[in-house]
């Protein structure tokens, strides 16, 4: 066959068995083997019936994606698929870890399909800009009907063995661990079976008139929420088109919708996403370094950090110590806790006892001694250096040499609070984003003095709990908030110049943040900024007034206080513009002598965006990230950057990084502020594309 597909004979059962580490994608020599494989099962007349398998850790997790980037090479899966199911003696798709995508195709043109108890099934091509590109959104349909079809397709949402069965995309759950030998088992019963009876594609979609209401109110919903992804929408079609045609013309619609996404900008930044994410997990200083493992957990704070961190945890199995020094506080963070998972169950996102297992591996303290046995300890105070110092003291006092002794600061040095501690090789910084067990983005930050091993358990840590793990150094805000940090004073001073802050949010939200910066201010509360600009202020440093301080004094924080930079009514998140805060910022322009002017959205973008690559390059030369894609990652993760732009930095290259630089060199001259000094790794990167111009016209 190919190096990657072997053939085998059992008795009347062949075998094709593939074996492409690390998850079986199908690239090129896979499709080329399961043919040829499949040819050989055909014309071999000892053979009644074609198992399909593979080796390793899971079946086949989809097309290789890296092959999207080259021209196509034969033989193309949907020959696969049609292959497959065209085939007279029935092939039996072998499941276990998980079906995606591609893979899932292979296993819905199969004739008969088995899986592991552990098995899922998924079509994630929709995350990555695509939509099922090999039959995939005509057989599934087919087979499990419209609505289960468009949560799969349009929304990417994975399903279990146990849900597959009842759904009928799985035949049977395999009671033993080995495929093969069911396989085998099942075989005589199997070769009765004709296959004409168990092609998906001449099925017709059950329930039509269900399934056609189902595809109108998706698409009506589509349209309301303005989306802007392409991906979603052509997935739908795709469905429409299985439920209005036979599959031949179905399959050519989806086909046709397959190509197109997949020359899109949308598939390339979302693709590109995915591998940074792959990407920062591999350090290679850390290449060497053993992780230690971790049992258990204590998390410090019941606050609404701390409760986040904590369901995080628990979610992954580990069983968790929540400590507070406060009883009320400490109640408080457990009761939310208990009522989270009360609501995971209402909601049926969990089951009860799924929800039971998880509150009781959750025990709490008043009492620092409680935590001696602990290995890892996640500091979840108020962010105070002086606080913060003091829990690490205690924690350097009674925890176990060797645990791990983390804090969830956002900005604050992580050498200074390691230095209250006699052991800063197991100091770090592991910063989760709010809410904490929903966002994926998790910052580690290591001190001058933490060790490689300390390092990769976090990361290591950081995968277990389905977080992306992103390595950065140590600064004030790290890369996420530094980054944030210098987009928050340009937007304010727009609003100054004459913009409104509605006006700044829409252009954010129309470039694709879910939420405009001072959308996100308010949610988060403007009182925490205040109050740190004030210390600052306390402590000598210069930090300009501005209108955003004139609400606060007003009593407008925000959401909590239904006024902030917006009103919002009772019960509503939705920010409204109010005229009060319009006649405060007219106010303070006033006062500071200034004549507001028109403000075009072109400015404000490329002030807020430029002004944030700006940083971004500042921080790669500093070494407080590693590579741009790191950069990338953490504001898709942690700030709702849109991924389908790739990330910051990947945007920035296809904005043209000659014209941002032209941009922050002209702001530099008009305001001579430090955020437009041009970075040195821009300057450096704009010249190699200016000499990398010069030799592709030269030579
Ligand atoms: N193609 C190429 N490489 C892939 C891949 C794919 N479809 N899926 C995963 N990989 C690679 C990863 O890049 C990584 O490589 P690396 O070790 O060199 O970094 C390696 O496989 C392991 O991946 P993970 O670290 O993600 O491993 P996990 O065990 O955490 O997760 C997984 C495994 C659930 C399979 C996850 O990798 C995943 O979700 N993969 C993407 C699946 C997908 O999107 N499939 C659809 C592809 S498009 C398609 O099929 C089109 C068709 O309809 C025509």
């Amino acid at each position: 066959m190919t190096s990657q597909v072997y053939y085998e004979r059992h008795q009347s059962l062949a075998v094709i068995r593939i074996n492409n580490p690390p998850v079986n994608a199908l690239s090129q020599s896979v499709r080329e083997g399961i043919l040829h494989a499949l040819e050989e099962a055909l014309a071999d007349d000892r053979i009644s019936a074609i198992g399909l398998l593979c080796e390793g850790r899971t079946f086949i997790a989809g097309a290789d994606i890296r092959e999207f980037s080259q021209p196509p090479q034969a033989p193309s899966l949907p020959e696969v698929t049609n292959a497959i199911e065209a085939s007279e003696k029935p092939v039996i798709a072998l499941i276990h870890g998980t079906a995606l995508g591609g893979g899932l195709e292979i296993a819905l043109a199969s004739h008969y399909r088995l899986a592991t108890k552990g098995a899922r099934f998924g079509m994630p091509e929709v995350n990555l800009g695509l939509i099922p590109g090999a039959g995939g959104t005509q057989r599934l349909p087919r087979l499990v009907g419209v609505p289960l079809a468009i949560e799969m397709i349009v929304h990417g949402r994975k399903i279990d063995a146990e849900q597959a069965y009842a759904s009928g995309l799985v035949d049977e759950i395999l009671k033993g661990d080995s495929l093969l030998q069911s396989c085998l088992d099942l075989c005589p019963s199997l070769t009765n079976i004709g296959v004409a009876g168990r092609r998906v594609s001449v099925r017709s979609i059950p329930k039509p008139v269900e399934a056609l209401a189902c595809l109108e109110a998706e698409e009506s919903r589509m349209r309301a929420s303005g989306a802007k992804r392409q991906a979603p929408v052509q997935c739908l079609r795709a469905i429409r088109a299985a439920v209005e045609h036979v599959f031949a013309e179905g399959a050519r619609v989806e086909r046709e919708l397959f190509l197109e996404c997949k020359g899109s900008d949308e598939h390339l930044g979302l693709a590109h996403a995915f591998f940074a994410e792959r990407r920062a997990i591999k350090i290679p200083e850390l290449a060497h370094a053993n992780p230690e493992p971790i049992r258990s957990v204590a998390v410090l704070g019941a606050g609404t950090m701390g409760r986040g961190i904590a369901i995080s945890f628990l979610d992954a199995g580990f069983p968790v110590c929540l400590f507070d020094i406060d009883q009320a506080a400490l109640e408080k963070g457990l009761n939310a806790i208990s009522k989270h998972y009360d609501r995971s169950v209402a909601k049926g996102r969990l089951s009860r006892e799924a929800a039971d297992n998880r509150i009781h591996g959750l025990n709490s303290t008043l009492n620092y001694d409680a935590l001696s046995d602990i290995d890892l300890i996640v500091e979840a105070a108020i962010e105070s250096m002086q606080i913060k110092c003091a829990i690490f003291k205690e924690l350097d006092r009674v925890c176990r040499p060797g645990a791990i002794l983390a804090s969830n600061t956002s900005t604050l040095d992580i050498d200074q609070i390691a230095a209250s501690t006699g052991r800063a090789a197991d100091v770090i910084g592991l910063h989760f984003f709010s809410p904490a067990n929903i966002m994926r983005l998790l910052e580690v930050v290591t001190g001058t003095n933490t060790s490689n091993t300390t390092k990769a358990t976090a990361m290591a840590l950081a995968k277990s709990i389905g977080k992306v793990g992103v390595l950065v150094g140590n600064c004030y805000g790290f890369v996420g908030n530094r980054i944030l940090y210098r987009r928050l004073p340009e937007a304010i001073s727009l609003v100054t110049e004459g913009a409104t802050p509605e006006q700044v949010d829409r252009v954010m939200t129309e470039f694709g943040f879910p939420m405009g910066q001072f959308a996100m201010s308010d949610l988060a509360g403007l009182d925490v900024g205040y109050r740190a600009r004030e210390e600052r202020r306390q402590s000598g440093e210069e930090v300009p007034r501005s209108w955003l301080d004139v609400l606060v004094e007003h009593g407008r924080l925000g959401q909590k206080s239904g006024a902030g930079v917006y009103r919002y009514e009772a019960g509503d998140r939705r920010p409204k513009e109010d005229e009060e805060a319009l006649r405060l910022i007219a106010a303070f322009r006033e006062a500071q002598g200034v004549v507001p002017r028109r403000v075009e959205d072109s400015e404000i973008r490329e002030r807020c965006l430029y002004v944030m690559v700006n940083e971004a390059f500042k921080i790669l030369d500093e070494g407080v990230a590693r590579c741009e894609s790191d950069i990338d990652v953490v504001w898709n993760c942690g700030y709702g950057f849109p991924a389908d732009k790739g990330g910051l930095m990947y945007w920035a290259r296809k904005e043209g990084l000659p014209f941002i630089l032209e941009r922050i060199r002209s702001l530099y001259g008009e305001t001579g502020l430090e955020q437009w000094q041009p970075a040195r790794g821009l300057l450096a990167a704009v010249d190699q594309a200016n000499f990398d111009a010069t030799t592709s016209s030269t030579g």
